[in-house]
């Protein structure tokens, strides 16, 4: 059974762009696909966090729009973790009432990875813990594009007037459309740049960005980021008290 959430002044919903992997892997002599499997190990123990940590939605990302741009060998690793990690950890994950969805273009990936995304979210569809969202050839720009996309067919049918696109309506065809924006965006190994995830919803995020390496990213640490964010003062463009 999930854990109650704590009552605090944390993030509700912290994204993180898990991101030192390979880095991670040569520093120990090994294939980058060391790193990544050593990753996956990691975000059981972050989800496992968030209760404590007052946090009711994390979003992932663990493959964007570019990442086809890497060896073969690795993107047919990296699939092959998804699948492998999906069959292995969402009994676990009923069990725990965590809640997993998917975001990002589904049709480039393969239909057997395809289907356990849908068998996921079907056997977690009535979780009402931790809501776990997995970003899988995700891609902020590629997400607003598709979203426009479907937007626009919706004005040719007549659906939506153009006078009615405006920020409410605009996220509802966003991949996100059930999830709240992000309040924190945490990204590890030290690089300083968000690499086109959650452009929309990140508008007002407060960022993080932290040297550690993911498969080194403890709950710790992520406990303390959350506490760190409580004492963050957010304006939303307002003038501060
Ligand atoms: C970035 O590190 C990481 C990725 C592109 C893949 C993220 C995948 C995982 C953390 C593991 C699997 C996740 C799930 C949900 C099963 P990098 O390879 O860019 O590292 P580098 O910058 O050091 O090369």
């Amino acid at each position: 059974m999930s854990r109650p959430l704590r009552e605090t002044d944390g993030p509700c919903h912290v994204a993180i762009i898990m991101d030192g992997n390979g880095r991670w892997a040569t520093q120990k002599g090994r294939p980058r696909l060391f790193g990544h499997h050593a990753g996956a190990r990691r975000v059981r123990e972050i989800v496992e966090a968030c209760p404590d940590a007052g946090v009711k939605y994390l979003t992932i990302f663990a493959f964007s729009t570019e990442n086809w741009k890497r060896t073969q060998v690795e993107v047919a690793g990296l699939m092959s973790l998804f699948r492998r990690y999906i069959m292995k950890e969402m009994q676990a994950f009923v069990k725990e009432n965590v809640r997993v969805r998917f975001i990002g273009d589904r049709p480039r990936l393969d239909a057997k990875l395809r289907g356990l995304m849908d068998e996921a979210e079907r056997m977690t569809g009535h979780c009402t813990g931790t809501n776990l969202t997995i970003a899988l050839n995700y891609g902020g720009r590629d997400e607003v594009a598709r979203a426009t996309q479907r937007l626009a067919q919706d004005v040719a049918d007549g659906k939506l007037h153009p006078d009615d696109v405006n920020e409410e309506t605009l996220p509802r065809y966003l991949d996100t459309h059930v999830l709240p924006d992000p309040d924190l965006v945490i990204r590890t190994s030290g690089e300083a740049r968000i690499s086109n995830f959650l452009l929309w919803q990140s508008a007002y995020a407060e960022y993080e960005f932290v040297d550690t390496l993911w498969p080194d990213f403890s709950a710790e640490e992520f406990a303390a980021l959350c506490g760190a964010y409580g004492k963050r003062d957010r304006r939303f463009g307002a003038v501060g008290r």
